[in-house]
């Protein structure tokens, strides 16, 4: 599979075609950004570290009947992975309250969330990605009831897989986002699943091991990226 252009240089990753149009090459670069880009810098070892991480947790997630475009990983920072047609919306599951939802509702960061929250937020830079619900979804055409449904049904399922596999390692799985996007016919996940798109808490400590040691300057950021990989077993390289 040779790698062609450019497709599109995001925040933290870029996208370049291939030789075949069913399939892209996902660059994991060693920048990292917050605050809608207001923030940014580049981490030593980030795009190898969340190539394997997102690698291992793809097939993680294939191996319990959810759909990825994950493929294969090419290299140290590359993945081969199905050319989708993206849904412009972000599908974000809380299990405990923390971050956006804290500062909208006023409510006890940690606190648990049963069942737990699912929100959509539409992907908008300029907008700064705002709070949707299924009317303005549909409303907008920015999908329609079948994929709303399937993304919902997903992203809880996935929620199902991810609680445990990080509680094994004894983490808590806060909240994370996913995106998704259709491929000849089917609603399949892509993007990406790495501490970049989660909040993960040492279950006894309730240290933050994820992108908040990056917004919150908590240092050592790479290496608590390692540290979750290492405790579910992800073997670097
Ligand atoms: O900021 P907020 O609390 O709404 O984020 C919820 C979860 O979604 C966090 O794990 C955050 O890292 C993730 N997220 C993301 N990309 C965004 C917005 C949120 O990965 N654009």
């Amino acid at each position: 599979m040779n790698k062609a252009e450019l497709l599109y240089s995001g925040k933290a990753k870029s996208v370049y075609y291939t030789d075949q149009p069913d399939y892209l090459i996902l660059e994991f670069r060693d920048d990292t950004s917050a605050f809608d880009g207001k923030k940014k810098a580049a981490l030593a070892r980030k795009g190898q570290v969340n190539n394997q991480f997102n690698a291992f947790v793809m097939e993680k997630l294939t191996a319990a009947g959810i759909p990825t475009h994950f493929e294969r990983r090419l290299s140290a920072h590359e993945s081969l992975v199905k050319n989708l047609t993206m849904l412009p919306v972000e599908c974000v599951v809380r299990n405990r309250a923390a971050g956006s939802l804290v500062r909208r509702l006023g409510v006890k960061e940690g606190q648990t969330l049963t069942p737990p929250v699912f929100e959509f937020f539409l992907k908008d830079d300029p907008l700064g990605d705002p709070m949707i619900n299924d009317s303005h979804i549909l409303t907008f055409g920015w999908a329609n009831q079948g994929q709303i449904d399937q993304m919902k049904a997903l992203t809880l399922a996935a929620n199902r897989v991810l609680v445990d596999l990080f509680s094994a390692g004894n983490m808590i799985l806060v909240d994370y986002k996913l995106e998704f996007g259709m491929f000849k016919g089917e609603l399949i996940l892509g993007d990406e699943f790495s501490p970049d798109g989660c909040r993960l808490w040492d279950s006894e400590t309730l240290e933050k091991m994820d992108k908040d040691r990056f917004r919150q300057d908590l240092g050592n950021v790479i290496e608590a990226y390692e540290e979750v990989g290492r405790r579910i077993g992800v073997q670097f390289d």
